[in-house]
This record gives structure tokens, C-alpha cells and sequence, in this order.
């Protein structure tokens, strides 16, 4: 079993799914115990590709692989839009995405600085010494590759800054990054004589920025009674909308956001972390803009997402039992190809909610499941 592409999966019963994922990620007994305990929590249904810690999304071909994605959200309807997003996009020939950077910044305010030039040439003189220090708070991560790899300076109203460059590896890199920069704190103290404020990691990622991209034959996006070209041309006014319209824009990166929340939860990220630095991002240029832009290109609707995506698959929650079965059902290790993915559902969840919302409207499929669900509920 290699594909995630299974027509109808969420009609299949608890036991035919779990079967399917038990092979596709070669799930253990100890595995299936874990996901047996949560089927018996007060709060599960038995209910579309609900199958206990989590729900699953089908049809996810990213970068050649595929992948049933785990996603932790309360709504259903979510969760069937991610895989009707992904099954449009894999007759297209599937995503396909790539990190630009891998590096987390953290933020040290010096204050009580007298001569501004004279402190950042004694700290631009140490610096290799500086870079040392912070790296033994951490020597795995320097023989993994990773590390403090820069630091730059800047005068911010009466304080000197010092910005600490970190690549985390695979970590979010928030208590790396805080244990480094208290590492430093005395020897800066001693150099330059300075008091020493804030030492903290920045939620502001530009330097991890995904980049995801897929396409859909244009005939392919037919709904209901709406041809495939109508689809686009819509779905093209929708995004028009978003560019020039706050209101419509936040909803649009909702909808994303649907998405990549919920496999941050399933995986056990800070989606607070993922959250903000996403949310600077969208005011790049000085106004608030979509986070993902479709256009035509030949007989297909291009998609693309861009976006700071601080995710991780070692430290904090992400060692809990369920997030490593999460990883485990995902088939990565590492950080970065969780990222991709991730990005990858908020597109495909994008595409999905534009489709539906410039066409028949959501209420009509989000109150079938809904009044589905409440049935469910009134039986157990
Ligand atoms: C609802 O959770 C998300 C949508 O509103 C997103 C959108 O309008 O693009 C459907």
C-alpha cells in the first residue's frame, strides 16, 4: 500500500481505515493500543476520517510522496476539504515545495549604552568568541550541522540590539535559542559594560520561509453545475477580492490557516508561534495581502504559498505519544518535510474553500456533515 489516494476512505469503516494507515506506515501493536485509547475518550465519533487522536486527510502527493496527514481540528468539513483540495491538485501532478532557509532569530536588548559605535565594534570584534559560547549550550546540535551562525547588531531608539542567528535544525528552537542568548548575556555585560534586557527568542521567521506550489487542470475544478473554466474564472475574482479588500483577505488566510493549524496540533507544534509569525508576513510590502496567490498558466490554475513556517519534529509536545505517532503515520523525520506538508494542506484547503465559496456557496456541504455529525452525536 503506497498511495493516500483511496476514493471514499471516509466511508470505510474505523476498522477498514485503520487497517489502510496500519500498513501504509507500518503501525505497530503499541501503536494501535495508543490509537484504541483515544476511540474510548468521552468526546470521539466515530465520524469521517475521525479515528481517534485525530482526523486523516487522504490524497496528499508532495514532492513524489505521498501522505495520509494527520489533522487535529474540531471540524469535520475541514478535513474533507484538505482532501478534495489534494485530489484536485494531484491529477495536476501533486505539490511541490521547498524551504528557503532553515534559520530562528533571537533578540538581545542592551541598554545604557553610551558610545553606540565604540559597543558594536568591541561586540563585531568578538564575535567568533560570542558564537562559540552560545554553540556550547548546545554541542549535539553544532555536530548535527546546526548552531548559532551569525549575530548583527542595530541601534533601536536608545538600546543596541543584538540579533543572534540560529540554525535550529529540526528544533522550533524557542528554548535553544533563550538558552544561548542567557549564555551570552555576562560576557556581553563584561565587554561593553551594558545592562542587559530582553533575551528572547523572535516570533518574526522571515528567515524559515516554505515555498509550496501545485496546479489543477482547469476542467478539473468542475462543480456541481459549474464547468471547470467558470470554476477558475471565480475562483481568479475571489483572489482579485482578496488583494484589494482586508475584509475578504483575513477570511482567505482563515481558511489556510484551517489547515496548517491543525497539522501543527496533530504534531504537537506551537501554533501560536506559527500563527504570529504568519500573520507579520501577510503585511509585507505595508498591506495586508492574501498568503496565497492563484493565477492561469496554459490549461491549469497555479497555486502558491509562501510563508514563515517555524515547525518542528524534535523538543516540547512534539515528543508526546501522539505527535510521534502523528510523524510516524506521516512517514518524515525531519522538520522540514513536516513543513512542506504542512504548507501543502493549507493550500490544498485554500483551494477547496475558494472553489466552493465563488461557486454554490459552503453552507450547502458544511450543514450536511454538520447535520450528519449531530446525528452521530444523539446515537452514541
Ligand atoms: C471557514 O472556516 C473558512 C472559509 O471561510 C475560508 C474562505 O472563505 O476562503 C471557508
Amino acid at each position: 500500500m503506497s498511495t493516500s489516494a483511496i476514493s471514499d476512505f471516509h466511508k470505510l469503516s474505523l476498522k477498514e481505515k485503520i487497517k489502510i494507515i496500519k500498513e501504509f506506515s507500518n503501525l505497530t501493536g503499541e501503536d494501535l493500543n495508543l490509537i484504541k485509547s483515544y476511540q474510548k475518550l468521552p468526546d470521539f465519533f466515530d465520524f469521517e476520517n475521525n479515528i481517534g487522536p485525530f482526523k486523516i486527510a487522504t490524497n496528499f502527493l508532495v514532492n513524489g510522496k505521498d501522505y495520509f496527514v494527520p489533522m487535529e481540528i474540531e471540524e469535520p468539513s475541514v478535513v474533507a476539504a484538505a482532501s478534495r483540495g489534494a485530489k484536485l491538485i494531484r491529477t495536476g501532478g501533486g505539490f511541490f515545495g521547498e524551504y528557503l532557509g532553515n534559520e530562528m532569530v533571537g533578540e538581545l536588548q542592551l541598554i545604557g549604552i553610551r558610545d553606540f559605535k565604540k559597543t558594536k565594534n568591541k561586540i563585531l570584534r568578538k564575535k567568533r568568541e560570542i558564537l562559540d559560547l552560545a554553540n556550547k549550550s548546545d554541542t549535539f546540535l553544532l555536530k548535527i550541522g546546526g548552531g548559532a551562525r551569525d549575530l548583527k547588531l542595530k541601534k533601536i531608539k536608545d538600546f543596541l540590539v543584538l540579533y543572534l542567528i540560529v540554525d535550529p535544525k529540526d528544533a522550533l528552537g524557542a528554548n535553544l535559542i533563550n538558552t544561548m542568548l542567557e549564555k551570552i548575556s555576562p560576557f556581553l555585560k563584561k565587554i561593553t559594560k551594558a545592562e542587559i534586557g530582553a533575551r528572547i527568542i523572535s516570533n518574526f521567521t522571515e528567515r524559515r520561509i516554505v515555498r509550496v506550489e501545485g496546479k489543477v487542470p482547469i476542467k478539473n475544478l468542475a462543480l456541481k453545475n459549474f464547468p471547470g473554466e467558470i470554476v477558475v474564472e471565480r475562483i481568479l475574482m475571489l483572489q482579485k477580492l482578496a488583494e484589494n479588500d482586508i475584509f475578504r483577505a483575513v477570511t482567505h488566510n482563515k481558511g489556510v490557516m484551517n489547515g496548517i493549524d491543525a497539522v501543527a496540533l496533530a504534531t504537537g507544534n506551537d501554533f501560536r508561534a506559527i500563527e504570529s509569525a504568519v500573520h507579520s508576513f501577510t503585511q509585507r510590502g505595508g498591506k495586508y495581502q492574501p498568503i496565497t496567490k492563484w493565477k492561469i498558466e496554459n490549461n491549469y490554475l497555479v497555486g502558491k504559498i509562501e510563508i514563515p513556517l517555524p515547525i518542528a519534529t524534535v523538543g516540547g509536545a512534539t515528543q508526546t505519544r501522539k505527535a510521534r505517532l502523528a510523524l510516524k503515520i506521516l512517514r518524515i523525520r525531519e522538520a522540514r518535510e513536516l513543513g512542506i506538508i504542512t504548507a501543502a494542506v493549507g493550500l490544498a484547503n485554500n483551494l477547496s474553500a475558494l472553489s466552493v465559496v465563488a461557486t454554490e456557496g459552503i453552507q450547502k456541504g458544511h450543514m450536511k456533515l454538520h447535520r450528519e455529525f449531530l446525528k452521530k452525536m444523539d446515537f452514541k
